[in-house]
Parts: C-alpha cells; structure tokens; sequence
C-alpha cells in the first residue's frame, strides 16, 4: 500500500499520473458526470488542526467517487489515547485509507508506519503535499507546458513552500524563494530535494523583488502558520517588507498569477488589492483541491 506523506513519495511519473486522471475527473464533473470509481471505500479524515479546504474538498470528492468519508477529528483519541502503533493497525481493518492532518509530520510518518491502509498527509507543521499537487496542477493549467515559466514564491519557507518546492522540482519548473533571513528552507530539507532533484532549479534569496521579477506566478502563504501563533508579533516585524502588494507583482511578468493557498490574512503578507485583483486565481486554486485529491485517491485506490 503506498502513502502520501510527502511530495518526495510521488515520482514525476507518478505526479503526472495523478494529473492525467485528475484531468479527466474534472473534465466529467464540470459536465455533471459523477463516476462511481471507488464504491465501497472508506476514508477516514484524522484532523488536530481546523480545516475547510482540505476537510470539504476531500469528503465531497469522496462522495463523487461513491466512496464514504468519516469525519473522526480529535475525538476517537488520535495520538492521545493509544499509541500510533495500536491506532493505525487497528483503524487499517476497518478504512481504506486516512487522511491525517497533525501538528508534528513526525505524528504521520509513524502512523503510516503501523498502517496498512493508505496515508494521505493532510498537512503537517513540515509538508502539506495535497496543496502542492494542486499548485502545480492548477500552474499546469494556467501556464500549459513548463518551459520558458518560473514561479516566485515570497514569505516564510513553510510546510506549503516545501511542497511546492519538492513539486515544481519534480516537474522541471524553475522555482525562486525570498524569506526574511532565519525564515528559509532548513538545511535538511535542502540536501533531501538536491538529492532527490539533482536538477531541481531552486533560487533563495532574502530580495522579494529579486525572486518575483519576470516570473510568471507569484505565491506567498501566511507569516504565522498553525501552531505558530505564540511567534506572530514576531514574525509581523520579521516580514516586514514581504508582503505582495501591487508595486511587487508589476515586477512580475505582465500576464502573471497570483497564488496563495489560503486561508489569507490581507494586509499582511498579501495586499487586498491584489489577491481580488485580476491577476489572483486563488479560488480557482482552491478548487483544484478536490480535483487533484479526487485523482489522488483513484491512483491510491481504484487499482485494487
Ligand atoms: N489550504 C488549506 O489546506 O486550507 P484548509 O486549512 O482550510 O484545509
Ligand atoms: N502554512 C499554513 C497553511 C494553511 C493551509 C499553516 O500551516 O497554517
């Protein structure tokens, strides 16, 4: 059984895969078409963090596919009551995969070691590869082929900056980064995607104006992630100067996109203006979540 707890599990083949079957389950969506691919199939949804995306986008696509989601949040004793070991054999006899958003990535590589069942991470505090599978399918969309493209992503090098690296590596497009100093890829993360990537082409730099200038995608995500609010004073200050705002994207490509993962906070590390400006395609974003993890699960899934 394979998991997904982070993009460095998919290979490019895998990831284009995905994409293929998530091209074709939209396509049969948009014209009312709901294929029964997954009758039966149970999956769990595990979350210790609050969720609207991730948690609706999976249990409506699960009803598409004819599958059944449960809802089980905090209160079966998800890494509280038993251990991980005890909960994920148990919990594999009865669903056919969990998808698990925690606080530490540690709490869902060892679940997905017990488990027989398939993980999915949906979202941890290090990756949150869901998201970037529907960043890159939705820059896919928006851009066709790759070449001739780069993505500039400005902020704190986080959970979802990790995922669209590992992502954008994978796919052969040129991904630059700006973080405050001390707000960067850890140096662990960096020799794992160099050593996965050999060619990944990844720029950092501490200039926001270095890394969007020309490109034709513009990302950012919050300065304070879940579990992280106790920083947020902090981390006001420390991003000063990143925030997207339009003086920034005008140095983008002309027809560039604006991205943002959501959920946003304008006004700090994106301007008002510009994430409901012409340029931003974040709801159009958010909808590919379903999408992509619709096709997520028929690659996991629909095979047996
Ligand atoms: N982008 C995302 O994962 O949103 P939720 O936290 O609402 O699931
Ligand atoms: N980096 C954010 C993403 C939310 C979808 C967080 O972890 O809170």
């Amino acid at each position: 059984m394979r998991h997904v707890v982070s993009l460095f599990d998919l290979s490019t083949a895998e990831i284009e895969a995905i994409f293929a079957i998530t091209h074709d389950l939209k396509a049969k969506h948009a014209a009312g078409l709901r294929e029964s691919i997954l009758p039966g199939r149970v999956v769990a949804l595990l979350f210790e963090k609050p969720s609207l995306r991730t948690r609706v986008s999976f249990e409506a696509g699960i009803s598409h596919l004819g599958g059944n989601s449960l809802f089980l949040g905090t209160e079966v004793g998800f890494n509280a009551r038993e251990s991980l070991a005890d909960f994920g054999r148990v919990i594999s006899q009865y669903v056919d995969a969990i998808v698990v958003r925690a606080y530490r990535h540690d709490t869902v590589v060892e679940l997905a070691k017990h488990c027989t069942c398939a993980v999915i991470n949906g979202l941890t505090d290090y990756t949150h590869p869901c998201q970037g599978l529907a960043d890159l399918y939705t820059l896919r969309e928006l851009l066709g082929k790759f070449p001739g493209h780069r993505v500039a992503y400005v902020g704190d090098a986080n959970n979802v900056a990790r995922s669209l690296a590992i992502g954008c590596a994978r796919l052969d497009l040129p991904l630059s980064v700006a973080t405050p100093k001390g707000y960067g890829y850890d140096e662990p993360f960096l020799a794992r995607l160099r050593s996965e990537v050999p060619n990944a082409k990844l720029t950092l730099t501490e200039d926001p104006a270095e890394a969007v200038r020309g490109a034709s995608a513009v990302y950012t995500d919050v300065w304070t992630s879940m579990g992280q609010e106790a920083e947020s004073q902090r981390r006001l200050k420390d991003f000063a100067g990143f925030q997207i705002d339009a003086k920034l994207m005008a140095l983008a490509s002309p027809d560039a996109y604006f991205l943002h993962c959501l959920p946003a906070h304008r006004g700090e590390e994106v301007a008002a203006d510009v994430i409901d400006g012409p340029q931003s395609v974040v709801v159009e974003q958010a909808g590919n979540r379903m999408h992509v993890q619709k096709g997520v699960l028929t690659w996991l899934l629909g095979r047996e």
